[in-house]
């Protein structure tokens, strides 16, 4: 039976508050109801924990061609140019915007103070000292939070869209979602005609990330499960420099710093990053990861160190006031001590496959932000380029969203509510956590920085023990937070796997010792949803050549 007070119906469901669901809302509220959801508080996104800042073209000696072609470069022949050059391009439309809403980024001398980054040309990085993030997000809150239309909900977490069959056997068209309300413990249902998934990434899958508890890739498994395609999910970026620190967890040391001189170290002083790279610290990403990695390995370190004591005391309590009251807060000093650091999970370069409007293979379902994968960043993502590709994409798919709702008919379908008849309270909880961690433990040591085939092939068989319980799970038994977290977590490390074992070349973050060349030719994988369970893996004609 239908429950009211478990039902809403909007125009459009925004799932996800972070850069890309927020600034979406507010372009999309001129004209429509819009729900927006959190999954925790509405602080809790990897937008709120940015720091470096956001790549666009304000230098009169830089150009969009150079901006272009570093992040054409930084993919390794896995960009779609067209997308690079649209999301570029648009640099100045979204800075302007987030001026508009009050964000105040650093000047020197009347423009901007400009930051360098891994494999930029130019100093090229707006930045808003080294907490951009949030302060982009404090302004895009405020204002979502006074705007008539956007009504905002959290500790909500989405569990799947709710889809109707199209005209053809393999179109869908979305009708909303169910979503868990983590405070009542019931199940609603959200009618919506448009759908934005923009849950942000997954880099929760491995042990040691930077990313916030929520980043489990939620939106790209609510997708595939909805029957999209999901592309690219074996380059996942690990950011070289992330804080080791008992006290301390998941704090990033920003690529910024870098870009101020920092030199990675040994624990004897020694720096190392040159024999790996001509460009030393401010090689890709990928690079330098390896190059920690591999001293890491090799002299059996816990960590290794970054190195500023070059800049004074007042320098960087300017440049770089989170980091350093950070680190004084754990009795660092950062102009006299080495900071311990280690690499860890910090991006998905993969995500949902999406057109220039965001739209995925499901009508009326966009994906946008981290969860989505436009092409941008192909095998690697260039630094700071991940904001800036949020909130192009945000403006896109408002757009489209605002064409698509004028010319289409009122949905008619019915939905039916959530429903729990053949299931009881678990008394089991204990399954959950030990899954979890076991499956973050065995993604960072088989799927990590650096594959074979036969870590890859252990990851896969654990991967299937543990769908096969936690599926069990999900059938017998009431949903809660961590179980929805676990069941989507389990499915993007399984298309993590299968795209890594699909890969037989090294190419940016997917690095197998199997196989160390890279290909002539380069193919982004394709997932296609699960039609036949037996044969889920169809690679995309070529795209490009390096
Ligand atoms: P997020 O900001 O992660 O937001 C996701 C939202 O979805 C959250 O509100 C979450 O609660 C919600 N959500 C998730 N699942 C569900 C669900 N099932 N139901 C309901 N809600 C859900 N990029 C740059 O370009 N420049 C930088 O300087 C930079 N620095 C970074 C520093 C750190 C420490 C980190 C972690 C990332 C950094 N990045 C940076 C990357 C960038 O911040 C992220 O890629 C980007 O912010 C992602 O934005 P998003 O809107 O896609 O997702
Ligand atoms: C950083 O500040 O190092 C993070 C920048 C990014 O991930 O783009």
């Amino acid at each position: 039976m239908t429950n009211p007070s478990l039902r809403t119906e909007v125009e459009v469901l925004v799932i996800g508050a972070g850069a890309a669901g927020l600034s979406a809302a507010l372009r999309l509220a001129a004209d429509f109801k819009v729900l927006v959801l959190s999954k925790e508080s509405i602080r809790s996104s990897s937008t709120n924990r940015a720091q470096g800042g956001v790549a666009a073209v304000t230098d009169p000696h830089d150009s969009v061609d150079s901006h272009v072609q570093d992040t054409v470069t930084a993919g390794v022949g896995l960009c779609n140019l067209p997308t690079v050059e649209m999301v570029v391009a648009n640099a100045g439309v979204v800075v302007d915007h987030l001026t508009a809403l009050g964000v105040q980024f650093d000047m020197e001398n009347g423009t901007p103070h400009l930051a360098k980054e891994g494999a930029h040309s130019y100093r090229r990085v707006l930045h808003v000292a080294d907490a951009t993030g949030h302060a982009i997000a404090t302004k895009l809150i405020a204002r979502a939070l006074k705007h008539p239309n956007i009504e905002i909900r959290t500790d909500r977490v989405a569990i799947d869209v709710i889809t109707s069959q199209g005209s053809t056997s393999r179109v869908q068209n979305v009708l909303g979602a169910y979503v868990y309300n983590r405070q009542s413990g019931c199940v609603e249902t959200v009618r919506a005609q448009s759908v934005v998934l923009a849950t942000g990434g997954a880099s929760k899958v491995y042990k040691y990330t930077s990313n916030p508890d929520g980043a489990t890739g939620d939106g790209i498994a609510i997708a595939y499960r909805a029957g999209c395609r999901v592309s690219n999910m074996e380059f996942n970026q690990f950011h070289p420099t992330c804080l080791y620190h008992s006290d301390a967890r998941s704090f990033l040391i920003s690529e910024a710093v870098r870009g101020e001189g920092g030199k990675l170290v040994l624990p004897n002083g020694d720096s190392f990053v040159q024999r790996f790279d001509s460009r030393g610290e401010l090689a890709p990403r990928d690079v330098v990861a390896r190059a920690i990695d591999f001293e890491m390995k090799k002299s059996g370190l816990d960590c290794v160190f970054l190195d500023v004591t070059h800049l004074s005391r007042a320098q960087i309590a300017e440049r770089f006031p989170q980091i350093c009251s950070r680190l004084d807060s754990i009795g660092i000093d950062m102009s006299t001590d080495f900071i311990p650091i280690v690499p860890a999970a910090h991006y998905t370069c993969g995500g949902v496959v999406v057109d220039h409007n965001g739209a995925t293979d499901v009508n009326g379902l966009y994906a946008i932000g981290e969860t989505a994968c436009t092409g941008m960043h192909g095998a690697n993502r260039l630094a700071s380029n991940s904001l800036l590709e949020c909130l192009v994409y945000a403006k896109a798919t408002a757009d489209h969203i605002r064409g698509r709702i004028k010319v289409q008919e009122t949905l008619k379908e019915d939905i039916s509510d959530w429903d729990e008849s053949q299931v009881t309270n678990s008394d089991e909880d204990v399954v959950l956590t030990q899954n979890w961690s076991e499956l973050r433990r065995f993604m960072w040591n088989y799927v990590g920085i650096v594959r074979t085939d036969k870590r890859l092939e252990r990851a896969a068989r654990r991967i299937e023990l543990l769908k096969n319980e936690v599926y069990d799970y999900y059938s017998n038994y009431r949903v809660n937070g961590d179980l929805l977290e676990l069941r989507n977590l389990i499915l993007v490390a399984d298309l993590i796997v299968q795209s890594a074992r699909w890969r037989k070349e090294s190419r940016g973050l997917h690095f197998s010792m199997d196989y160390p060349q890279t290909n002539v030719r380069a193919i982004p994988s394709i997932v296609y949803p699960k039609l036949d369970p037996l044969d889920v893996f169809h690679p995309l004609p070529v795209a490009a050549e390096v």
